[in-house]
């Protein structure tokens, strides 16, 4: 068997043109753009170019991003006070602070400043807890992106064996969650996991955000499964690579992301479409 690829890509260019026309219909209702405020602290190369994607992708469908890049020296306080400043600001509707903060920062506890109307990552508490209860409002990004491309592809989830590996607050845990209300069957993988080989056997959907290339044998995935890769490492040679053997597992599965390509551009469109949703009056 060879595997049919999930072109995340193609999927993302979809739903950003939807997002850019409700953003034009908007607009002509008299509306003003979404206004998305993007917080950098620092120099650090990945995110800096992460950034520059999200300001990028938001120029194209019509959202009005406004950039705060603070040094790395910033003080906990001075970051507070900015997020409490935009929280009150009428022309912004959401506020994406990017991770990893510098070590002296706190994440958790500055996280939890940001309004959750104007959570547009879904990592705010309420956020979070609204999707344990089954009654999402803002979903994290990349579990909410990979939750489109699966139902792009139709497939059934109700009672599938679907493992997670990995379990940040970012990724696994929230895919753990959207996987639950889609009906599967969920186990989580983590670093203290023994023979991670045997979960993945088993696995009818894999998720695999670790950022470890080769972690996941391509003779371990499950005839006939969905293999996605949330991975996404640049090696020394300057290729982009994700944590699953894409070549050899390929040949197992049924349906299978690349990277680049997959789910990467369905976290910024689904950030975006968020920004939209965080901007709409008529929202709950
Ligand atoms: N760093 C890595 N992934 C993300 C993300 O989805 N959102 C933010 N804010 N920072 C990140």
């Amino acid at each position: 068997m060879t595997a049919n690829t999930i072109d995340g890509k193609a999927l993302a260019t979809i739903i950003k043109k939807d997002i850019s026309e409700k953003i034009k219909s908007r607009i002509a209702q008299g509306y003003r753009p979404p206004g998305l405020a993007v917080i950098l602290i620092g120099e650090d190369p990945a995110s800096s170019i992460y950034v520059q994607n999200k300001r990028q992708a938001c120029e194209q469908v019509g959202i009005h991003s406004v950039y705060h890049h603070l040094p790395t020296q910033i003080e906990e306080n001075s970051l507070i006070e900015l997020i409490h400043s935009l929280n009150q600001d009428e022309k912004i509707d959401g506020i994406l602070l990017q991770l990893p903060l510098p070590k002296h920062i706190d994440a958790d506890k500055v996280l939890e400043h940001i309004h959750p109307q104007k959570d547009v990552d879904g990592f705010h508490p309420y956020n979070l807890g609204r999707l344990a209860q089954r009654r999402p409002l803002l979903r994290p990004c990349t579990p909410y992106g990979v939750m489109m491309l699966l139902e792009h592809i139709k497939q059934i989830y109700k009672g599938k064996h679907a493992i997670i590996i990995g379990a940040s607050n970012i990724v696994g845990r929230p895919m753990a969650l959207e996987l639950l209300i889609a009906g599967a069957t969920v186990t989580v993988c983590h670093r203290f996991t023994h023979e991670l080989s045997h979960y993945v056997k088993q696995a009818d959907i894999l998720i695999s955000a670790v950022g470890k290339p080769g972690l996941i044998k391509g003779s371990w995935i499950k005839p006939g499964s969905t293999v996605v890769d949330v991975g996404f490492v640049r090696l020394l040679n300057g290729t982009i690579t994700g944590d699953v053997e894409f070549d050899i597992a390929k040949e197992h599965a049924a349906w299978i992301t690349p990277v680049p390509g997959g789910v990467g551009p369905m976290t910024v469109a689904m950030l975006l479409g968020n920004t939209l949703f965080a901007a709409n009056p008529h929202r709950e």
